[in-house]
């Protein structure tokens, strides 16, 4: 039993390991601060939920069935399209993009953003945690 606990706590440790910057830390530290402060069983973020976000189809602020994968595709090494606008959107992937979770300020602008289009409400702490952690740590 305890070393299935210790594998487990490696594998969540695992999970978030992806390398922030300072700010980019923060931020993430902020979230799970607040994601704590609203469910006190939050254990700490999570690629699995975070893909559920991502992947999962919602009626959108459009009226529309849409996810994120909609504009940003499944592929975070490509291209992806606004499918509002037409314009290409970089590719998500900060392996692939060195602009990518660089600046907390773009992080939460487009957050807040896109889950209005694809949840019309802004996400919260836990999942814009678990969102971020499943994006930075998508092979
Ligand atoms: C209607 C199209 C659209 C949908 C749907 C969409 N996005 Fe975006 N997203 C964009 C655009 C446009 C940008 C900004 C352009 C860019 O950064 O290339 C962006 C940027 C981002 C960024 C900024 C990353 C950075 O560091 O620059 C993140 C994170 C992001 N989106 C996550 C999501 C998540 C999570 C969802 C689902 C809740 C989602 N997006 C759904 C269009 C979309």
């Amino acid at each position: 039993m305890k070393k299935l606990l210790i594998s487990l706590t490696l594998l969540i440790s695992i999970a978030e390991a992806y390398d922030f910057n300072p700010q980019m830390q923060k931020y993430m530290n902020d979230l799970k601060t607040e994601a704590k402060k609203a469910n006190p069983e939050f254990k700490g973020f999570d690629y699995s939920r975070g893909e559920k976000i991502f992947t999962s189809k919602h009626v959108g602020k459009r009226g529309k069935l849409i996810s994120c994968v909609t504009c940003h595709t499944s592929d975070f090494s490509k291209n992806g399209e606004n499918i509002s606008t037409g314009k290409v959107i970089d590719p998500l992937s900060p392996t692939t993009n060195a602009d990518r979770f660089v600046k907390v300020k773009d992080v939460k602008k487009w957050l807040r953003r896109n889950f209005k289009d694809v949840y019309v409400r802004e996400g919260s702490a836990q999942e814009k945690g678990d969102v971020v952690i499943y994006i930075v740590n998508k092979k």
